[in-house]
């Protein structure tokens, strides 16, 4: 639970975020025009507004798998350590595979679970990334398709949380404390 006050003010509406997802998905859609064998990953928990979003949008034949990986405690502040918490349940070799994170950070979970992926032998395997810190990167690490580029700001919704609070907002909200 959070400990200081803070309230939430918008930073990127819903309605952007749909526009920018429509434009995504025609650029995947293009990527991966005729294949039939596609895996679209989710990266449990903070992607499950956006893959949500994103498979409604993509007019190819796909599966959906969930992994869960975790690199923050319930705080701010991301640790190096990349935990599997939840493994996918479908095997991955010979298969296109759509990696779906809602925001690359340090870029440390990314890149740890791409690498572990890649380990699996996939045919493909693609990123995509709501959101991206650029200024933050700790790794050599950019999602092969990125939402929106953000300054280094705390931000929550859409999926993604403070302390577990806010997930649930429809829009990306940054964080503002209020003392
Ligand atoms: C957050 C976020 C990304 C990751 C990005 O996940 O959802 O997966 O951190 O940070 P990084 O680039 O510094 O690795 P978190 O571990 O908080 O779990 P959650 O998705 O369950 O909220």
């Amino acid at each position: 639970m959070p400990t200081r006050p803070y309230v939430i003010d918008e930073m990127i509406s819903a309605k952007a975020i749909a526009a920018r997802i429509e434009a995504l998905c025609r650029e995947i859609q293009a990527e991966f025009e005729g294949t039939n064998k596609l895996t679209v990953v989710g990266l449990l928990r903070g992607s499950f507004v956006f893959i949500a979003d994103l498979v409604r949008e993509l007019d190819l034949p796909i599966e959906v798998d969930f992994l869960e990986a975790s690199s923050y405690g319930d705080g701010t502040e991301s640790s190096r350590e990349v935990r599997i918490l939840k493994d996918l349940r479908g095997a991955i070799e010979g298969r296109d595979v759509l990696v779906v994170e809602d925001i690359v950070d340090t870029g440390h979970t990314l890149h740890h679970v791409s690498n572990l992926l890649l380990s699996r032998e996939p045919a493909r395997l693609k990123t995509i990334a709501l959101l991206d810190k650029p200024s933050r990167r700790e790794v050599d690490m950019k999602a092969d398709w990125i939402g929106f580029e953000i300054p280094d700001e705390f931000v929550v919704g859409y999926g993604i949380d403070f302390a577990q609070r806010n997930r649930n907002l429809p829009f990306i909200g940054k964080v503002r404390f209020t003392s």
